[in-house]
């Protein structure tokens, strides 16, 4: 599938089929995200993968996601990213380094939905967590952020079109 093709085609997806995906498949979404760009080629970006019963069940007790379709996707994509991956703090001249954090692992997990896309799994970002409340559930290290998980698994429905701003909305005129 072209990249063209996987942009399209990518919608976020709430209902999943209860078949697991493969460990070859999560292996090659998280080698999309290995390769991505970033600030510094600082890799700052950290994944935690979630498909075993038993850590949902501990997400669920906690309350960690309000929408119940998290837990009923076949793996979670945990997505976190380490201000400390920076050498230098450019405050001032860059981003401050937890938001380079965040820009930097949004790179990566796009290219995370594309690869999906092409190996025809689908996807839904979730920023709607308790990031902090997470952490120590997954030994995710407290320095880091945790701006969305991405739900992963074979569809079972057809997601609705959603609308988006024209051309000439988005660019802004100099
Ligand atoms: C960073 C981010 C956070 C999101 N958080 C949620 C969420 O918490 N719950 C949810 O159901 N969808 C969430 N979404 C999905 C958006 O609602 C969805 O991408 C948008 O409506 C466009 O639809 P589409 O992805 O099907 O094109 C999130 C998307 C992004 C990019």
């Amino acid at each position: 599938m072209d990249v063209s093709k996987a942009i399209r085609r990518r919608k976020s997806v709430r209902k999943y089929k209860a078949d697991s995906v493969s460990k070859k498949h999560v292996d090659e979404i998280i080698e999309a995200a290995r390769l991505a760009p970033s600030g510094n080629n600082a890799q700052p970006w950290r994944f935690v993968v979630v498909s075993d019963d038993k850590t949902k069940t501990l997400l669920k007790e906690n309350n960690i996601f309000p929408q119940d379709f998290v837990y009923t996707s076949p793996t979670i994509l945990v997505c976190c990213s380490d201000p400390k991956a920076y050498s230098k703090n450019l405050a001032g001249l860059d981003d401050d380094n937890k938001v380079r954090a965040v820009r930097d692992v949004s790179i990566a997990s796009a290219f995370m939905v594309l690869r999906a896309e092409e190996l025809g799994l689908s996807t839904c970002y979730v920023g709607w967590l308790k990031k902090e409340e997470i952490k120590p559930l997954l030994n995710i290290p407290k320095e880091c952020v945790v701006p969305y998980i991405l739900t992963l698994g074979y569809s079972d429905e057809n997601p609705h079109e959603t609308s988006r701003k024209d051309v000439s909305e988005i660019l802004i005129k100099k």
